[in-house]
């Protein structure tokens, strides 16, 4: 199983999402500001992933901190990986976390500070990888045996500790026994289904077809697609999930022929403060991801370009949600508060 980020020497250490499938590279941040630069700049993305990276951060804050105000230079750490990606709520929910501990250890000699929080970014990390696999264990009894799988971006490894949220959904679905095979939309304009989702697919084995995003309809009208499991950034009080942007139009796709579209997320990206989709802020990317591909220009030079990140999803396209403590269905304002209690 690849490994996606871990604590090493004292510095974290994650591949390089930007560089693969071609080059499989790792990357080392010693400070907090390089793994805020690295979540910027999508080298580890995926909401439980930069959730993780966010934890690592803050605790090399701490290990960077002096004994001076050190209130007031947490504030600026929390801060500046705060302002990275605005809509993964993985992210502030991990801040928060280690600003809790913080808080809590506040007055104890620097080296316990720093000991602690190091020790909780780990705990993280682990409890991360525990997380995806009892999703995989809940999610695997919905997957109907010998059919295809739909997903789009990456809800895998990569974009978690481990195991991966929708992915790991499928990697339990094929551990208990069960013939599927995945087909990944390329996912345009960052390519994460094409790199990454078929990437780790093929390194586990598991039969995977890569298709371009707007063959999605044509593949579920024609009864190849069994059912769809996309992973989430944010979902609202009422069951609205923020998704990487397409999923939206997957979902209708899929409620218009029958195909069940299943969600594959951890406690950690519920947004209860939100009551609807319509809140979860969404991040706006460079327009530069839309008219390049690697590089290479694909659009004439002035062309006016939009480039949200994400869309909203809502719940009433939505079959299931399925966490580590279970699966929720509609109505999802009861149901997703019984999840968290
Ligand atoms: O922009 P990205 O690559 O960070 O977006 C990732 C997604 O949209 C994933 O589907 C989501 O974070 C769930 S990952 C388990």
């Amino acid at each position: 199983m690849v490994e996606t980020i871990q604590w090493k020497d004292g510095a974290v250490v994650m591949i390089d999402q930007t560089r693969l499938p071609l080059h499989v590279e790792y990357v080392t941040c010693r400070t907090y500001q390089e793994v805020a630069t690295a979540i910027r700049d999508m080298i580890i993305r995926g909401a439980p992933a930069i959730g993780v990276a966010a934890a690592m951060g803050v605790a090399l804050g701490a290990m960077q901190a002096d004994e001076g105000d050190l209130d007031g230079q947490m504030e600026t750490i929390c801060e500046t990986l705060a302002k990275t990606r605005p809509t993964a709520v993985n992210l502030f929910w991990a801040i928060d976390r280690m600003k809790r501990l913080y808080q809590s250890l506040r007055g104890r000699p620097i080296a316990e500070i720093r000991e602690r929080m190091v020790t909780e970014a780990q705990v993280v990390r682990a409890e991360d990888i525990a997380i995806c696999r009892a999703i995989g264990d809940h999610g695997a009894e919905l997957v109907p045996d010998h059919k295809t799988v739909l997903t789009h971006c990456n809800a895998g490894a990569l974009a978690t500790a481990g195991y991966g949220t929708a992915l790991g959904v499928i990697r339990s679905a094929v551990a208990a026994g069960k013939q599927v095979d995945v087909f990944a939309d390329e996912t345009r304009p960052f390519l994460q289904g094409a790199r990454l989702t078929v990437w780790e697919l093929q390194q586990d084995g598991i039969p995977t077809t890569l298709i371009t995003d707007n063959m999605a309809g044509h593949f579920m009208k024609t009864g190849r697609i069994g059912c769809v499991v996309v992973g989430a950034d944010r979902i609202a009080a009422n069951g609205d999930v923020a998704n990487k942007v397409g999923t939206y139009s997957v979902a209708v796709l899929a409620r218009e022929n029958g195909v069940p579209f299943f969600v594959a997320a951890p406690i950690s990206t519920l947004d209860l403060t939100l009551a609807s989709g319509d809140q979860i802020p969404i991040e706006q990317r460079a327009a530069a991801e839309v008219t390049h591909v690697f590089g290479h220009r694909i659009a004439p030079e002035g062309t006016a370009v939009q480039n949200p990140a994400f869309d909203v999803t809502p719940s009433r396209y939505v079959s299931a949600i399925i966490t580590e403590k279970g699966v929720a269905r509609a109505p999802y304002e009861e149901s997703l508060r019984k999840m968290v209690r």
